[in-house]
């Protein structure tokens, strides 16, 4: 069985997101989505609630589950039997990251892989941050994320 996780912080998941979580449930037999708890990055959603949020959303893709972690992304990945991450590149200004962290999971675990996707190009300039920026300012995130949860977005970017 082919199982792969697609890690992130998706504060808050994006269509960006769930294109590659979509494309990924057509070509592996499992999909982890595995929420991170990030230290270094300020949430507009806690971790409880972005786990609903994208549970709402991949309920069409069966072979899709979600869950949370903390600490490094390999032991997440052993205490699940996962071998392959999944990650989305969207420019050439995320390779150099994406290379690094690629390098660094396989150097502390030789047997994982990362296999990248190329994130759908009408998505190429979308993430969490500015998502989460145009919501608190008012602004339109229709085609952004998901339908279903734009208002819950829209509420607590009030707050
Ligand atoms: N569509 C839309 N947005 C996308 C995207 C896509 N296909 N792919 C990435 N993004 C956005 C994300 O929303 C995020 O936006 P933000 O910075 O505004 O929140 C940004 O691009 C960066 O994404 P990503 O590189 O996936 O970072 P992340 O913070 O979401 O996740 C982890 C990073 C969780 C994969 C990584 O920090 C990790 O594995 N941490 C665990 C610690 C560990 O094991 N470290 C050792 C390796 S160095």
């Amino acid at each position: 069985m082919r199982r792969v996780v697609y890690p992130g912080s998706f504060d808050p998941i994006t269509n960006g997101h769930l294109d590659i979580i979509k494309r990924s449930s057509e070509v592996f037999d499992e999909v982890t989505v595995g929420v991170l708890v990030n230290v270094d990055k300020k949430g507009l959603f806690d971790i409880e609630e972005r786990v609903e949020l994208i549970r709402k959303v991949v309920k069409p893709y069966k072979n899709v589950k979600v869950d949370s972690f903390d600490g490094l992304l390999i032991d997440f990945m052993k205490a699940k039997d996962i071998k392959v991450i999944v990650k989305g590149l969207r420019a050439f200004s995320d390779f150099e990251y994406e290379f690094q962290m690629a390098l660094m999971n396989n150097k502390l675990d030789s047997s994982i892989e990362t296999v990248f996707m190329m994130t759908n190009a009408k998505y190429s300039y979308l993430s969490s941050s500015s998502v989460r920026q145009v919501a608190k300012f008012g602004g339109c995130i229709k085609g952004l994320v998901p339908d279903e949860i734009i208002s819950m977005i829209l509420e607590k970017a009030k707050k």
